[in-house]
């Protein structure tokens, strides 16, 4: 069994932060959304594993190298984002004829995926795919059951008008009849190799498509709004982890890394993680937040927000929801507006 984890694609729903960083390279609660789906890969006893990578092939690979992991890792160079199906025909070397589950690099999915392979093998399927009733199907692959529920009748990508609530989560299992699948579809109306199309193809040649129901709960991480909630969903099983000294008022589960400084006038309310070398004065941290290496905060309360490495606010008044790339200034001379709301980009200044 091997694992084909997606970390291509351009990410334009995330822009701006995706100009100068790949998406699945965003910290949720201080670690990259890639790590959870190698951490889940690993986790199901599956130790060789492919990462297609795309535009910012070396950053992908500079992050995932720069920690140890008990897995052979190769990647495979893409180039442009051509489709789901079409990254398993670039990497058909890689995968040769065995089995292997496909995990899109920017989903996260809190139960992992052990109880899903199992099915897959128990089953003898020749792809199993993992669903989730969503709000809004039609932005997602959506699945039509047969009347039973025992059998996939019908799978569509992003209908208008879509047959069920049945979300295609970003989790698949193959065999190897999928290499035959993926070189008979077509491309879709936008131009990409679908996935989905291909599972049909399976299904309409009668292979056997098992599926299974993701119980707890998934992202995609495709939008702001997706990753400031995934954030929420990590913070809410943290267990507190405090390596340094400080006299600050802390509440709940909190994390904070060596080397962080943090004044006795500051609050802290977890969950909250905090990374290393962080210095925060005169502030409140509220829950849901997420603070990256090298920060420094002053004078400011935020809540409910991810702030990425390197960035520096000072006198911001009162942030709430925000997603704020690496590198930003926000700086305040004396007033104190109360929830702003931000997403801006890597390195971006702003003088309020
Ligand atoms: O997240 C679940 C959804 O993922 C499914 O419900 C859909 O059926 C499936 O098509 C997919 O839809 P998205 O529109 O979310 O796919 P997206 O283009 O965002 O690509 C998913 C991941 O795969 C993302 O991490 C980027 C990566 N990717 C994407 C393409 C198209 C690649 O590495 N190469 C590619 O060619």
């Amino acid at each position: 069994m091997k694992a084909l984890i997606l970390s291509g694609g351009h990410g334009t729903r995330l822009r701006p932060l995706t100009y100068s960083q790949q998406k699945q390279l965003i910290p949720v609660a201080n670690k990259p959304v890639l790590f959870y789906a190698i951490e889940d890969v690993i986790e199901a006893g599956i130790y060789e594993i492919g990462i297609i990578v795309g535009p910012n092939a070396d950053q992908v690979k500079r992050t995932v190298l720069g920690r140890e992991w008990d897995a052979e890792i190769e990647f495979i160079y893409q180039g442009d984002p051509r489709g789901l199906a079409h990254a398993i025909l670039v990497a058909r070397d890689f995968l040769g004829d065995d089995d292997f589950v496909m995990y899109l690099g920017d989903n996260i999915l809190r139960e992992g995926i052990v109880e899903h392979l199992n099915h897959f093998k128990r089953g003898d399927f020749d792809a199993t795919i993992l669903l989730q009733e969503v709000p809004n199907p039609q932005q997602f692959g959506v699945a039509e059951l047969s009347e039973d529920g025992k059998t996939i009748r019908r799978l569509v990508e992003k209908p208008k008008v879509p047959p069920s609530n049945l979300a295609l989560v970003g989790i698949y299992f193959f065999k190897s009849i999928i290499h035959e699948a993926v070189k008979n579809i077509k491309p879709s109306w936008r131009n990409e190799l679908e996935i989905t199309d291909a599972i049909q193809w399976l299904i309409d040649h009668g292979y056997r498509v098992g599926w299974t129901k993701v119980t707890g709960w998934w992202k995609d991480t495709g939008k702001p709004e997706d990753i400031l909630d995934a954030n929420r969903l990590i913070l809410d099983d943290i267990k507190a982890d405090i390596r340094v000294r400080t006299n600050a008022r802390i509440h709940g589960r909190v994390v904070i890394e060596e080397g962080t400084v943090i004044d006795e006038d500051t609050v802290i309310k977890g969950p909250v993680v905090i990374g290393k070398n962080v210095r925060i004065i005169d502030s409140y941290i509220g829950p849901y937040t997420s603070i990256g290496d090298n920060v420094v905060i002053e004078n400011t309360e935020i809540e409910d927000s991810i702030v990425l490495e390197g960035s520096e606010i000072r006198n911001a008044g009162r942030i709430v929801e925000s997603l704020i790339g690496r590198g930003v200034k926000i700086i305040n001379g004396t007033s104190h507006p109360f929830g702003r709301k931000l997403v801006i980009g890597d390195n971006s200044r702003l003088i309020l």
